[in-house]
């Protein structure tokens, strides 16, 4: 590469990207603010207020307009929509439609994220996604959220990372509701397949029309971590090829097969699952890192895989993750390959609370998304996780994925932009990454993305 900017396509969005439950905050009837209350988190933390945007929703989108971001993806907390079954909270629904009003005054494109892994705890306390009738209930929450609030959205995800809670919450048992059980697994997939098309056709049914006057458009944001084998000599690479094989069909692959074909991958079985072919219509990508898939006969509890280690001299983040900006631009061509869907980055960040590695991982990530577009795979934009500080699940607060910095510990919340907020500003603004911009932010990244 000589040029001294690389250009993205006009309309291109640069957004952020937000859950519900990781910064409104009071989520309490929900089965993570219940999980959250035995002890569970690793920082002792639990998510309480998290980063109140549920009230500082108006100081948070002027801020974001204020830095000249275009977008926003946040999702609504079936939770609290619906906090007892059959009871829809009206004023809830009102509040949320107050807040994507902002939104649209401000300009910004929004992807609404209908769930994002958590449910209500009536949901949970009648045995969850493996009761066959939270399905329909979820269907009847999605509708009761399209009807109301369908006018916003630019962009629908029906679901985030159906495969993270599967494997975590059903397979290896760190996620609520803890099971360990490919039984639980397999049937907690296939009502996340069941839910996802059904969402998928109802927004199609309820709102044909996004705000531009065009179909509207749905998609799913998917886990896409790049995994490969460490390749240890002799039988243990072996079954680290297998695991890798094993563990991509487990997560991406799988679905992405399912959701291509219609007929439900062997990893998921049973009958086909009604509506679900082709119900995309952008493919979602959230990445972040690598998994080299290492054999150690002590984690029994991850069969036998550590996925925890990085090769020689590859960075990692505050999270353990390797940083491995390639992956990205693999991971889009491979689901370019398979969908010939137009592609929407729903999420790509990093846990660094000091600020010091997060704008050279946002360049070189950005350099990715361009060597994509060069080749002429449509990419419609980039939201970047997170725009605060928020609810890491289960490491708590103690991780920080946040343009803009927030101490949840602080009484008044205060949001104090972090560098890479103002890079990301510049980018946004030039709609392009210039040398200068690197140069000034992230000079160990100018070599990487612009050559020499
Ligand atoms: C999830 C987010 C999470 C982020 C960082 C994604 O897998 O969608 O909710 O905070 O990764 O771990």
């Amino acid at each position: 590469m000589s040029s001294d900017s690389l250009n993205f396509p006009d309309n291109f969005i640069w957004g952020t990207s937000t859950a519900g439950h990781q910064v409104e905050g009071g989520n309490e009837f929900s089965d993570w603010w219940a999980w959250e209350q035995k002890g569970l988190i690793e920082d002792g933390t639990v998510s309480g207020r998290a980063m109140d945007y549920w009230n500082r929703h108006e100081e948070d989108h002027a801020l974001m307009a204020k830095l000249a971001y275009k977008g926003f993806r946040l999702g609504i907390e079936w939770s609290r929509v619906e906090p007892q079954k059959d009871h829809f909270d009206r004023d809830v629904i009102e509040h949320y439609r107050r807040i994507l009003q902002s939104l649209r005054h401000h300009g910004f494109k929004i992807c609404l994220t209908l769930h994002h892994w958590v449910i209500p705890r009536w949901v949970a306390e009648q045995g969850d996604w493996l009761n066959p009738d939270t399905v329909n209930q979820f269907l009847r929450y999605a509708k009761f959220v399209i009807e109301k609030l369908g006018d916003f959205p630019d962009y629908w995800v029906t679901m985030n990372e159906p495969m993270v809670p599967a494997i975590m919450g059903n397979l290896l048992g760190r996620f609520p509701p803890q099971r360990r059980s490919v039984r639980a697994y397999r049937a907690v997939c296939r009502s996340y397949l069941r839910a996802h098309a059904g969402a998928y056709h109802l927004i199609h049914e309820v709102h044909p029309l996004a705000p531009d006057g065009t179909r509207s458009r749905v998609g799913v944001a998917m886990a896409y971590p790049w995994i490969e084998p460490w390749n240890t000599p002799g039988p243990a690479g072996g079954y680290e090829r297998f695991a890798t094989f094993m563990a991509r069909r487990a997560s991406f692959e799988g679905w992405d097969h399912t959701i291509r074909t219609g007929k439900p991958h062997w990893i998921h079985g049973g009958p086909a699952i009604d509506g679900v072919q082709n119900s995309y219509d952008f493919c979602g990508i959230n990445y972040y890192t690598r998994a080299s898939l290492k054999y150690d006969w002590r984690r029994g509890d991850q069969y036998w895989i550590d996925d925890t280690k990085a090769p020689p001299g590859v960075d990692v983040t505050q999270m353990g993750w390797q940083i491995y900006p390639e992956g990205l631009y693999r991971t889009i061509r491979s689901v370019w390959k398979k969908f010939r869907k137009p592609i929407l980055i729903t999420e790509n960040g990093i846990a660094d609370d000091t600020d010091e590695q997060r704008p050279c991982y946002i360049v070189e990530h950005l350099a990715q998304v361009h060597r994509a577009l060069r080749e002429g795979i449509p990419i419609l934009g980039y939201y970047h996780w997170s725009f605060v500080d928020n609810f890491e699940w289960r490491e708590g607060f103690a991780k920080r994925f946040g343009l803009i910095a927030v101490r949840h510990d602080d009484p008044g919340l205060k949001r104090t932009p972090r560098p890479s907020a103002y890079l990301y500003s510049e980018i946004a603004q030039k709609n392009a990454l210039t040398r200068k911009t690197v140069e000034a932010y992230a000079p160990q990244a100018v070599e990487m993305v612009f050559g020499t």
